[in-house]
């Protein structure tokens, strides 16, 4: 997967030369968006082409190619061909481009092109729109700010190290107007994105924003590699063999010896023998999950969140019992997978509706993974009521319900009204057998 870094910020705050940097070290193919509006407005002042001319524009939109080529380490910019990329840094094009920019045709093809470059590379792209809009997932975004005398200061020296003349005064009032320009664009303004850190560059030399931004870039890559391990723990399926079925038997009746001394538990109602059903249980407590576990004669599969695998005799007891993992806050196609299968195979798949260990609100709303499941595959629920105080040597009560059954609507599982219905019967019993003792 592509690693996308995004520095967004107003002129002048370093973002070009931290990019650079930044670039270098950790070997990120560095892609100035800035540059890109440079090039348009040069063809622009190249044809003549006055900012109302919107025709012209999208005509010239369509002619031009504009290109990016990295030689050691520096990005040329080429517009047909020809490098400009000392060019599209004259006086001229700096004071039209910002207005340029907010052309949303322009900005259009420019983001199109932008993403281009980037595909399929592990990018540091600067502009001001990169973590809002080009790239809103990008891994690690940052957003650059200083007041505005410094950033005024800044460029009047950069100017003078590539001869470009211009007063102090002269360039912060250009800044000001981009500033406000980029920040009032219809399409694209210069915002921070709502999880992007933003770094005050005001008093901090460029070495120390590199170090900060280095820190960022490495917090994520180890947070990614924390995840991608994780997920292959998780996702590893141990294969059932006899030798662990002994141990899986031998683990259950140790664990399920010491729940009964450790809890007064009653049970009532049961699971068949035998087929697929699906136990949805509430949840106030990770020892109502494991009451179900250890104290049925069958192996009941339960859905858990993956960070369960995050610790070890966890992740060994979650592939012990055949737990299928599934992610959090997203669609998770490879845990819905497994589930459809164990009910195919005829196995118990428990599922608690409530998602997390809310515990028992009437009326709350609850997840659909249970609905979905039961339509999808046309299996009956079991619906389990569990209360108790979960204290040594207290009641715990256990009430497994009659199965329903959902097949009526066995054609439904993306009607979200049907889903939302179904969980409600679903939790209705809950509630119910939750309150008998
Ligand atoms: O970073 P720069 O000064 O080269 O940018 C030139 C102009 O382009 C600036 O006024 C803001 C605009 N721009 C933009 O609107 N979106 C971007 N992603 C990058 C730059």
């Amino acid at each position: 997967m592509a690693f996308i870094v995004a520095i967004d910020g107003p002129a002048g705050t370093g973002k070009g030369t931290v990019t650079e940097r930044i670039s270098k070290k950790k070997k990120l193919l560095n892609i100035d968006t800035g540059a890109t509006y440079r090039c348009v407005t040069l063809a622009m002042q190249r044809k003549n082409i006055q900012l109302d001319e919107l025709e012209k524009i999208k005509k010239l939109l369509d002619q031009i190619d504009i290109n990016m080529e990295n030689q050691n380490g520096t990005q040329r910019f080429f517009l047909d061909g020809e490098d400009v990329s000392e060019e599209i840094r004259s006086k001229e094009v700096t004071k039209m481009v910002s207005q340029v920019s907010s052309i949303k045709e322009v900005r259009i093809k420019m983001v199109d092109l932008q993403r281009k470059l980037a595909e399929g590379k592990d990018v540091i792209m600067e502009g001001r729109d990169i973590g809002t809009y080009v790239f809103p997932k990008a891994d690690v975004k940052i957003y650059l700010d200083a007041d505005e005398e410094e950033r005024a200061r800044r460029r009047v020296k950069q100017n003078q190290e590539k001869g470009i003349n211009m007063s102090y005064e002269e360039v912060l009032e250009n800044i000001r107007k981009r500033d406000e320009n980029d920040k009032n664009k219809e399409m694209g303004a210069l915002k921070v994105a709502e999880d992007a850190t933003v770094i005050d560059t005001t008093n901090l030399t460029i070495d120390e924003v590199v170090k900060k931004v280095e820190e960022l870039i490495e917090q994520k890559k180890t947070k990614i590699k924390k995840e991608e391990k994780l997920e292959k723990v998780a996702y590893y399926e141990r294969k059932e063999t006899r030798w662990k079925k002994i141990v899986r038997g031998t683990i259950k009746g140790f664990l399920a010896g010491l729940y009964h001394i450790a809890f007064h538990v009653k049970v009532t109602g049961k699971v068949p023998d035998e087929g697929a059903y699906i136990i949805c249980a509430n949840h106030i407590n990770y020892l109502d999950a494991a009451a179900i576990i250890l104290l049925n004669k069958r192996k009941v599969r339960f859905v858990a969140k993956e960070d369960l695998y995050r610790f070890g005799i966890l992740a060994w007891l979650g592939h012990l019992f055949d737990i299928i993992p599934i992610k959090r806050n997203k669609q998770d196609l490879e845990s819905m997978k497994r589930c459809i299968k164990a009910l195919k195979n005829g196995e118990l798949l428990g599922i608690f509706p409530e998602g997390t260990r809310k515990g028992l609100a009437k009326n709350q709303k609850v997840k659909n993974g249970a609905a979905f499941m039961a339509l999808r595959t046309n299996t009956k629920v079991i619906p389990v009521g569990i209360h108790g105080k979960f204290k040594f040597r207290s009641k715990i009560y256990i009430n497994y319900g009659e199965p329903l059954d959902f097949s009526e609507w066995k054609d439904k599982a993306n009607d979200k009204e049907v889903m939302e219905e179904v969980s409600k019967k679903i939790m209705d019993q809950i509630i119910q057998l939750s309150e008998k003792e």
